[in-house]
């Protein structure tokens, strides 16, 4: 069972990746950041609030407090963007797939915070707590790829 929903989430993983690589060839990436609010604060202290935000999340599962777990997805669904262009923190010739990497998983955090928040507000804790093993999956798959190419 366990493999089993660890292959299911690795195939929606590469499915929304492929989703997110179509999408990320028209500048994308510049598309996104415009549409937020830029924040005076560097990636790696979004990143941060982004912590604290799934740490909130899953509190509120524990406590079945689905207005926390609202709450923490909040932040991740309205998070701004950092002072700076996000891809400049990666070597230049990386900067393109790493843009190609924040579009793709901007969607998939979105995705599995939705889905937390709505198992949550159904009293669904298992179903809220699988969800959100699913964005912490998405948020780790992302840190495997990029953590150690930061210049
Ligand atoms: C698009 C890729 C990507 C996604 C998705 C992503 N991260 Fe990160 N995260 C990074 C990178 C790159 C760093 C390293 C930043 C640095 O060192 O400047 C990082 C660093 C962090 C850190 C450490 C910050 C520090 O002070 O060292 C935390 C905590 C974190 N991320 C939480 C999360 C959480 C929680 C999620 C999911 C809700 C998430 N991240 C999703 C790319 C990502």
């Amino acid at each position: 069972m366990k493999h089993f929903n660890l292959k299911v989430s690795a195939i929606s993983l590469a499915l929304a990746l492929f989703a997110g690589g179509v999408l990320a060839q028209g500048g994308a990436a510049e598309d996104l950041v415009a549409g937020m609010e830029r924040a005076d604060m560097t990636y790696r202290q979004l990143m941060e609030v982004m912590g604290g935000a799934s740490g909130m999340m899953h509190e509120g599962i524990l406590r079945q407090n689905p207005q926390m777990v609202k709450s923490g997805a909040d932040i991740i669904l309205t998070h701004p963007a950092p002072s700076h262009q996000p891809w400049s923190i990666m070597p230049e010739d990386r900067q393109a797939d790493f843009k190609w990497s924040l579009v793709s998983f901007d969607k998939l955090l979105d995705q599995h915070s939705e889905a937390t928040v709505e198992a949550a507000a159904k009293k669904d804790w298992l179903k809220a707590s699988q969800s959100l093993q699913e964005l912490n999956t998405a948020c780790i798959s992302c840190h495997s790829m990029w953590k150690d190419e930061v210049k």
